[in-house]
């Protein structure tokens, strides 16, 4: 049997070793799926911490939970470590390693690099490696195979590579693992026959395609497709409330039509690993090109003034109370950048946050899921979640929702305050004297 078979004979009875590198958000979820479908899998990470907890069955990604992680540890069927010489062991490797940009909104790829000249070292002949992390079209055949290839062994035929793009929506119960289809891509044909039965283990359906660039792509035109569409709608609710219209009604008037129209909705700025970073990888790769992505960076550039616009709306709903927002005692509701998740990447909460304290106010936040904000790439506020209490939000001069967790009870909320600026429609329904609830 040459090496693609005997690998693909051993995925498909669930006897090769899979590795995963990088444990975050989406190296976890992976590594547990793997483990839930029958393999052994051995997980690597350069965080020792996080190793050291797997170790114990301790998850730290709220959508795997430690059950899951202690149960597979147990059973031998899972392990964690920070000795990269074991990436020689595994029959398949998943990079998961973070994409994020520079200051200048370049793409570091100095994760995926440092991981592919890890693997190279080790790389033995059988071995598939598979890059997940999202990044531009060329990555894997660009930055990935020659340093693999610089072994000596050869693509296709000694070891095998491909691109498979995750598409993860965390905190989300719909979009468990196995429904959500898979595009699988590889740099030979045979490449991309190993990719796929790699994924058929654990998803319901994979989608094959050409090349490694077109999957690269898929994935980066997914996340621009949500910038840009929340981007206008961000516009558009900008535009309908200096006209006194509730935008949300209009796209729920709007997306009753059964075609042609997909609802998106407004927010105080888009965060997350994903969307607000990924649309960069492809405007940076297209001046190469010497093309302009004009969509993705207007996209940029409106949702990144939205914090600004929910801090000159505080400043309003303040001054029609006869206060500055200097002084002011503002209190922040939610910090992750999305509900019901604590990832605090990117979020337009912090940013919110940096621009109030700017401005002088006195601001604290509570967010239930994030209790001490952690460090982040572009901020190091030190601040602590504060308790939900009647004194805390009574005593704020105006309470911001900016996440709209599902604990919080938004009546009890409305009561409680002084003053409401809601950027997610959270209050939506609840009555309240006039002047008192500003939607931003
Ligand atoms: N979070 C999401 O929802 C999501 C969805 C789809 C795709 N992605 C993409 O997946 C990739 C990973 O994202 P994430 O959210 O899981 O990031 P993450 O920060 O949660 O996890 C990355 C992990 O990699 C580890 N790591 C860093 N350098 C390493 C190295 N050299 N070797 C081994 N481990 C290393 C970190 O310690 C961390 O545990 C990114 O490209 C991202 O764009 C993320």
């Amino acid at each position: 049997m040459d090496k693609q078979a005997s690998l693909i004979d051993r995925l498909t009875h669930r006897t090769a070793l899979i590795g995963v590198i990088g444990l975050g958000y989406v190296g976890l979820p992976l590594a547990v799926e793997f483990g839930k479908a029958g393999f052994h899998v051995l997980g690597f990470d350069t965080d020792a911490e996080k190793t050291e907890r797997l170790q114990q069955g301790e998850s730290y990604i709220s959508d795997v939970p430690d059950q899951r992680v202690a149960d597979l540890v147990k059973a031998g069927r899972f392990k964690a470590t920070t000795n990269f010489d074991r990436l020689s062991e595994p029959d398949v490797l998943c990079i998961c390693v973070p994409t994020p940009i520079t200051v200048t909104r370049d793409p570091d790829l100095s994760y995926i690099a440092n991981t592919a000249k890890e693997i190279a070292r080790r790389l033995r002949p059988g071995q598939l490696v598979v890059l997940e992390s999202t990044t531009y079209p060329g990555t894997t055949r660009e930055e990935v195979l020659p340093r693999l290839a610089q072994t000596g062994l050869e693509v296709g035929k000694d070891f095998f590579c491909g691109y498979s793009p995750e598409r993860i929506n965390p905190g989300s119960a719909d979009s468990t693992f196995a429904k959500v289809p898979r595009i699988v891509s590889g740099v030979t044909s045979g490449c991309l026959e190993a990719t796929k039965a790699l994924y058929d283990s654990i998803v319901a359906e994979t989608v094959p395609v050409s090349s490694p660039e077109v999957a690269e792509m898929a994935k980066l035109l997914e996340n621009i497709f949500r910038a840009v569409n929340i981007s206008l709608v961000n516009e558009l609710k900008v535009i309908a409330l200096r006209m006194g219209i509730d935008i949300r009604e209009v796209i729920e008037a709007a997306a009753t039509k059964p075609y042609g129209f997909m609802a998106f909705y407004p927010g105080p700025g888009l965060g997350g690993h994903c969307i607000p970073i990924d649309p960069f990888y492809l405007s940076w790769r297209a001046r190469a090109f010497n093309v302009n992505a004009r969509f993705v960076e207007l996209a940029g550039e409106i949702n990144t003034e939205m914090p600004e616009f929910v801090v000159r709306r505080v400043m309003e709903a303040l001054n029609s109370q006869g206060k500055a927002l200097k002084g002011s005692r503002v209190l922040v509701l939610g910090a992750s950048y999305k509900a019901n998740v604590g990832d605090t990447r990117e979020s337009p909460a912090v940013t919110i946050m940096e621009l109030l304290l700017a401005a002088g106010a006195d601001v604290r936040y509570n967010d239930p899921y994030v209790p001490k904000l952690p460090r982040m790439r572009r901020s190091a506020l030190s601040l602590s979640s504060v308790p939900l209490s009647q004194n805390e939000v009574g005593r704020a001069d105006c309470v911001v929702i900016v996440t709209d967790h599902s604990d919080y009870d938004y009546q009890w909320i409305v009561e409680q305050a002084k003053l409401i600026v809601d950027t997610r429609n959270a209050t939506r329904g609840i009555q309240c004297e006039e002047g008192k609830l500003w939607l931003a």
